[in-house]
């Protein structure tokens, strides 16, 4: 198979632009005239740490960051943080209310799918005597009362009245569920559910701050989009990046601790330099091409095409969308293939058009696209005539 033959819409590691793994491919010989790899660098040479400083700058311009936010780059994945967060922002709770009991001491997690449940029982096996508060539990809410189709309207949510934080996640991979509050897919017109941060109790620590309306901590794992795997993003307010001094008893370990990795600018322990060095080039990369507005503008096109064929394949009675509509994904698109055997067509017949990676998640089943940012608008509309083929010509279709 040749790559030009592939549309890859794993949802992660995912596909990444052909013309920045060329250049990899030559920075793992030759980086920067230094006559040795990225990979054989020292992560305490000055190439890396202008490396370093670079990723910081560029995310920082695009994603228009703050200086009261510090960006980490640390190794670890999504996974890892479900368990920092809970250790780094109790430790956070404690130094600003030190009197509470840990009984008081609230975390609030918003369920809307697999990951966020996955940090809620990380947090309920973390947090010591803190107790975890599930706002809402979108399972609840789904047919099956196993998955996520939904998310229940804000005025059901119950946030505890003083919480520790508040966690929620923006885009559930798994299951396809997003906050749909920047670009809209809907194709019927369905209201976008925005995160009610306006719902939000406020900050004892800062009553004029909700609870954390300027995000207290954002993570995200570079294999969606921004890079290979192995390299986690953290954009860290500055309340939260305190070291306890030295022999000082702690539960987090070292390396988690944002306010050690912070003092070091990513530096405390060796970071994961080949994939920083990666993002760095998908940045530049996408910057080249106009930056993230012009990736919202496409991306919104890409997934608003492909709704509408699947929408019109419901209308068929050919697929089933897991999704309501308002609350689906831009990047990750689940359903499923009805009639006996049909999804199994579906996915072999698509296989062998070269689309790859488009069996859902194993928890789950059905089927599952990821429209990453590499993912070309014509490869979207090679994906979009096969999905009409295949409707037009299923047997179980009904007539329009
Ligand atoms: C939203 C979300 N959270 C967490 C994770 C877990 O990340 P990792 O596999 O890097 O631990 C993923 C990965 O698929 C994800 O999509």
């Amino acid at each position: 198979m040749h790559r030009e033959e592939i549309t890859n819409l794993t949802a992660g590691p995912s596909t990444l632009p052909l013309a920045v793994l060329e250049q990899a491919a030559k920075g793992l010989l030759n980086y920067e005239n230094t006559g040795m790899g990225i990979t054989e660098l020292s992560h305490r040479s000055a190439e890396f740490v202008k490396l370093d400083n670079d990723l910081q700058e560029i995310l920082g311009r695009h994603l228009h960051i703050p200086d009261t936010h510090s960006i980490l780059f640390v190794q670890g994945g999504g996974s890892l943080q479900f368990s920092a967060v809970v250790l780094n922002l109790l430790a956070r709770h404690r130094r600003f209310f030190p009197n509470l009991s840990e009984e008081e001491r609230v975390m609030d997690y918003v369920v809307t799918g697999s990951w966020s449940a996955k940090g809620a029982e990380e947090a309920e096996r973390l947090g010591g005597g803190a107790p975890v508060n599930i706002v809402q539990n979108g399972r609840t809410l789904s047919r099956d009362g196993k998955s996520f189709e939904q998310i229940a309207d804000p005025k059901e949510w119950k946030f505890s009245p003083n919480p520790a934080f508040v966690y929620y996640c923006e885009n559930e991979t798994v299951d396809g569920i997003q906050f749909d509050g920047v670009v809209s897919s809907s194709v019927s017109g369905a209201a976008p559910l925005s995160f009610p941060f306006d719902l939000l109790p406020r900050d004892p620590a800062d009553p004029t701050r909700s609870v954390p309306l300027d995000h207290a901590l954002i993570f995200a794992g570079a294999q969606k989009n921004i890079g290979p795997a192995g390299l986690t993003i953290l954009i860290v307010r500055h309340d939260l990046l305190h070291p306890l001094p030295p022999k000082t008893p702690s539960n987090i370990p070292i390396s988690m601790d944002y306010g050690v990795v912070a003092k070091a600018n990513s530096l405390y322990n060796t970071p994961p330099t080949f994939a920083m060095y990666v993002a760095l080039l998908v940045l530049r990369h996408f910057e080249g091409q106009g930056g993230i507005q012009v990736l919202a503008t496409v991306n919104g096109r890409k997934a608003h095409k492909v709704y509408a064929v699947l929408e019109y394949g419901e209308q068929r009675g050919v697929v089933r969308m897991r999704v309501k509509d308002g609350h689906r994904s831009h990047m990750n698109i689940t359903f499923e293939v009805l009639g006996e055997g049909e999804e199994a067509r579906f996915i072999s017949e698509g296989t062998a058009k070269g689309f790859r990676g488009i069996k859902g998640h194993r928890s789950v089943g059905g089927v599952r696209l990821s429209l990453y940012n590499a993912v070309t608008e014509d490869q979207v509309d090679g994906l979009v005539a096969f999905i009409l083929e295949f409707i037009d010509s299923s047997p179980s279709a009904r007539k329009t």
